[in-house]
């Protein structure tokens, strides 16, 4: 057990943590933010994803220690109220379906759009490459992650 700070959603925060805890599970189960979600634990799904100085990364990959000093966005971070780009985009071509990937697709988006900000259908494949919906809501989501870029640029 050490104590570990980092950054969490634009707050300081300290936990009490084995230094291996997985990121996932410092989120959910010590912090109590549940937008992460487990999948694979293997780094292959995508539901758990955060972003992590602003790169969309699998929490359940990382630990606790590696992202010490680091600064730690989750959905529940995004933004207060839903009113992201992203947000308001995945509101808009009413892309969930049970819902459980979602979170990780829109960090996932959201690392993306930080990155390129204008993105292509083949950057969108690419970058969506490890986030797997078992409702097949992909068209969904890329029509969301373009309306997101779009609103953007307007
Ligand atoms: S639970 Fe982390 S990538 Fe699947
Ligand atoms: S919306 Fe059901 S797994 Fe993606």
């Amino acid at each position: 057990m050490a104590r570990h700070a980092f950054t969490l959603n634009g707050q300081p925060r300290e936990v009490e943590a084995p230094d291996d805890m997985p990121l996932l599970w410092v989120l959910r189960d010590l912090v109590g933010l549940t937008g992460a979600k487990y999948g694979c634990g293997e780094g292959v799904c995508g539901s758990c994803t955060v972003l992590v100085d602003g790169a969309a990364v699998p929490s359940c990959q990382l630990s606790v220690t590696e992202v010490r000093g680091s600064a730690v966005t989750t959905i529940e971070g995004l933004s207060a109220d839903g009113s992201h780009p992203l947000q308001r985009a995945w509101m808009a071509e009413d892309v969930p379906q049970c819902g459980y990937c979602q979170a990780g697709q829109i960090m996932g988006a959201a690392g993306l759009l930080a990155a390129k900000p204008q993105p292509t259908d083949a950057d969108i494949d690419a970058a969506m490459a490890g986030h797997v919906c078992r409702c097949g809501t992909y068209v969904r989501i890329r029509a969301a992650i373009h309306r997101a870029a779009q609103e953007a640029r307007a």
